[in-house]
């Protein structure tokens, strides 16, 4: 064990103890583990699109065509062990020897040389060596296509002749995954396919009512192949010890029924010093439903449009310029974005990772990854919306569509679906809606892409309501629904009344659950008129004043407006009293004299209060309302963050209550059930994190706040991976809390909100390079120690050249743009067709 010290300037914690797994290759943008039994699988995603696989460090996970549950190609198995079995195999196979092993370490465990996985933006590469035999894989999907390519290249470094098998593919999922892995009384007979010129095509259920397969096959001629899972592996044997690996010899078997594989067995010789490499595809195909046969009154599959996508992605050259132009593609999105700051864990995070992540949990919400089964959970109201905010600069048009769609499931009471089905788009009825904190973000989400983009036609999309044809308004109708929600739901002290659960979805305090395997969020036994949450008393106001904005700005001609400014000011203002009204409320009924409140209860109690024995104190509303401005100007913030430091912050993160829920309160609901310091019973939930961060900020704290931020940087985390286990790239929704036996320990990485709200956190609000209707803001609150720092901003077409410089020790900004000093801290839209603009801020 060595000691670390974290590089960040104005960190005090140091982390006793250390180890790591591999390291940051930044120039490349890739993770570079170099053992392959890291902590826990560390994954990849592969696909941005419509197309997507999860990879581990050892090639375990699995492939679907948009949605996890519905069109899984690929299968896997849950809560295994080990962990990420089933994937993308490869086997090698010492045809002299009669010995074989797997390149990726898995399934087979053999004791690799010069094991290597590299994560990179879109791909993965695993390598290894093995007796003088170098075996590397770049797995990846081509933008525009839905299919994956395996560019397999085997390097004989022995110094004579070797003969050599290779095996490679994939055990199918028949498409619905939930149905796949239970309903075997009709799976084991129904699964089909077809070999034809040496590609294994997957059809199971194409017979009835699919219009798509899946098909399978490599660039060099196979020696033979299986497509029948118990013929491959041998009765009783699993996938670290196939039969037909160990033969030397596949069965050319064909599936009916059981379990369908597609493996190709390909024989190679490799002279001494010699590379081949061999391309294997997987992928995805739809046929319109008067098309699906060839001949159209057959059974056979028409192939016409696949054999034309294979053909072209078999050729190594065409493979190489598709990564190519992935390549290109991540160069230019991440380069909206870059930073150059004394600390290396933020610029890498920016310019890297962090907006990686923002990607995923787009394209994922809280479906897939090692944690979330991809069987469970559709796309999440509030999730998506507040994924946007760590994702609009990147690709805006597909955060257009993302926010018509969620707006699309919203009730016309205002109220949401928590959640829903991306195939579908359809609101989710088994989670319903009633949690009140939902229509709130959306506000924020559109305020979001308004600010970004200047996109203001959005406003006018005629949008349905529970996806009803005819009920359609313009979505600017779907924010004034969003806001009057609350207005007709405010409880006895005049706060929103909570539903079933506000931002933490398990603070039940209308559900009473007292069976188990009772649903804690669905099960509402209260009538839901007393208990009633801060948190979206603190939501409220920031979405209030978003919406006050944006009834301003829509008006404007510029803007495509109607010119009628007085009306829309009027407007405004209506909106904004009612948000000084929830300010004053909050004043009144929503502190404890320390910091603010988190609820009342069914029974009119207070949570998160001196007066509790335990959760006296809670870190969302510390957060929340400090972010959103509230207590600002009379000392509540100020205090509020003083108590969050004090009772709330470890070393590895704000934990998110104090004391820990030491047993099952019926009338709090599922908080009390995690046993403390997990998830929400004091957990350090890193999704929440940020919002202090933010508050921070606001009040000037640029040292404490980046102190925070660093905590929880996976990067500044990396020389504690055997603690923190997962992966140092990426978020983890929790961190254990002190109150865990297991303080530190990560859980849960990739699909959390954390990315995007650190993101917004840093970029935003400490670097402060803000976006706004104006032009891009500069009002960094950083730490005290930094002489300054770079970066370039794209924004509206133009490309900010951003030099930040300390002559002072606050926050105050003069700001030179052009060469030509401006007043204030925003730098206008250039209006004479410029593209480049260069912006001197001096901090004093
Ligand atoms: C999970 C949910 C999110 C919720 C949070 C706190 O991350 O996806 O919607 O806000 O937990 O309960
Ligand atoms: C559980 C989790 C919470 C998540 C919720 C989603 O309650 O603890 O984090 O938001 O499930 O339904």
């Amino acid at each position: 064990m060595q000691a670390h010290g974290l590089a960040g300037a104005s960190i005090s914690v140091r982390w006793e103890h250390g180890m790591k797994f591999g390291y940051f290759d930044d120039q490349k943008r890739e993770y570079v583990i170099t053992q392959p039994d890291t902590p826990l699988p560390w994954i990849n995603y592969l696909g941005c699109e419509a197309y997507f696989g999860i990879i581990s460090n050892t090639a375990g996970g699995y492939s679907f065509y948009r949605d996890a549950r519905l069109r899984r190609l690929t299968r896997y198995r849950y809560n295994n062990a080990p962990f990420d079995l089933g994937g993308r195999y490869i086997y090698v196979r010492d045809n002299d020897a009669k010995e074989f092993w797997s390149p990726s370490w898995q399934p087979t465990r053999h004791q690799l040389e010069k094991y290597e996985c590299r994560h990179g933006m879109g791909y993965s590469i695993i390598g290894s060596e093995y007796k003088g035999i170098e075996a590397r894989t770049r797995y990846f999907v081509p933008l525009g296509e839905n299919l994956e390519i395996w560019q397999v290249t085997l390097t004989n470094h022995r110094h004579h002749a070797s003969s050599l098998s290779i095996f490679g593919g994939v055990e199918f999922c028949l498409w619905d995954a939930q149905d796949d892995s239970t309903n075997f009384q009709r799976n084991f007979s129904i699964g089909q396919v077809e070999v034809e010129d040496d590609v294994i095509y997957h059809k199971t259920e194409y017979r009835e009512r699919r219009d798509h397969f899946a098909y399978f096959t490599s660039s060099a001629k196979p020696a033979g192949f299986d497509t029948q899972r118990d013929k491959f592996l041998g009765p009783y044997r699993g996938w670290d010890n196939p039969a037909a690996v160990e033969r030397g010899e596949s069965g050319n078997s064909i599936a009916y029924g059981w379990a369908p594989i597609a493996y190709q067995h390909i024989k190679l010789n490799l002279k001494a010093g010699e590379s081949q490499q061999i391309v294997f595809i997987l992928g995805y195909q739809e046929n319109a439903n008067d098309q699906k046969f060839d001949p159209p009154n057959s059974q056979t599959i028409n192939k016409k449009v696949a054999k034309a996508t294979i053909a072209k992605y078999l050729s190594p050259a065409n493979a190489d310029a598709a990564f190519e132009n992935l390549r290109q593609y991540w160069d230019s999105l991440l380069n909206i974005v870059q930073v150059d700051t004394p600390d290396e864990h933020t610029n890498r995070m920016v310019n890297i990772w962090n907006a990686y992540q923002c990607m995923a949990t787009f394209n994922m919400s809280r479906s897939a990854s090692f944690y979330e089964s991809g069987i469970g959970r559709g796309l999440g109201f509030r999730d998506s919306n507040q994924d946007l905010l760590g994702f609009v600069h990147m690709v805006p048009s597909r955060a257009r569509e993302r926010i018509l769609d969620l707006a699309a499931t919203q009730l016309p009471s205002g109220g949401a679906y928590h959640q829903y089905q991306p195939l579908t788009k359809r609101g989710n009825n088994d989670v319903g809606s009633n949690f009140n904190d939902d229509p709130h973000w959306l506000i924020l989400g559109v305020a979001a892409y308004l600010k970004e983009t200047g996109d203001w036609s959005i406003l006018g999309e005629p949008v349905p309501y529970d996806n009803q044809p005819g009920s359609e308004t313009p979505l600017y109708e779907h924010l004034q629904r969003s806001f009057q929600y609350t207005l007709d739901r405010l409880g006895p002290h005049g706060l929103p009344l909570i539903g079933r659960a506000d931002w933490n979805d398990c603070l039940n305090l209308n559900c009473f659950s007292d069976t188990p395997g009772q649903s804690f969020q669905t099960t509402t036994n209260k009538e839901g008129k007393v208990a009633e949450s801060i948190f979206i008393a603190g939501l409220f106001c920031l979405a209030g004043r978003e919406l006050a904005d944006i009834t301003v700005q829509k008006a404007c001609p510029t803007h495509g407006g109607t010119g009628k400014c007085a009306e829309a000011e009027s407007e405004a203002k209506k909106y904004l009293a009612e948000v000084k009204k929830m300010e004053d409320t909050i004043r009144k009924h929503g502190w404890d004299g320390e910091w603010f409140l988190r609820a009342y209860d069914d029974f009119g109690n207070k949570v998160g209060s001196k007066e509790c024995e335990e959760g006296k104190i809670f870190i969302e509303t510390q957060g929340f309302c400090t972010l959103a401005g509230v207590g600002l100007n009379d000392g509540m913030a100020a205090k509020a963050l003083q108590a969050t430091k004090k009772h709330l912050a470890t070393k590895h993160g704000i934990v998110l209550q104090q004391p820990a829920y030491s047993k099952y309160y019926l009338h709090l609901g599922e908080i009390s059930s995690y046993p403390p310091g997990y998830k929400e019973n004091a957990g350090i939930f890193c999704h929440n994190n940020p919002w202090v961060i933010i508050g921070e900020t606001r009040v000037g704290n640029g040292d404490q706040a980046f102190d925070y931020y660093s905590r929880i940087n996976p990067s500044a985390r990396e020389e504690i991976s055997d603690l923190h286990r997962c992966e140092p790239y990426v978020y983890a929704q929790m961190i254990a809390g002190k109150d865990a036996p297991t303080h530190g320990e990560a859980k849960n990485s990739w699909l959390t909100g954390t990315a995007a709200w650190n993101y917004f956190a840093i970029t935003q609000w400490i670097l402060g390079i803000r976006t706004s209707y104006e032009g891009l803001q500069i009002a960094p609150v950083v730490p005290k120690n930094w002489k300054g720092f770079k970066a370039t901003r794209k924004f509206r077409g133009v490309t900010y050249n951003i030099q930040v410089e300390r002559a002072g020790a606050g926050n105050a900004v003069a700001l030179t743009v052009d060469g030509k000093s401006v007043k204030g801290d925003v730098v206008p839209l250039p209006t004479d067709g410029r593209k480049q603009v260069a912006v001197k801020a001096v901090l004093t």
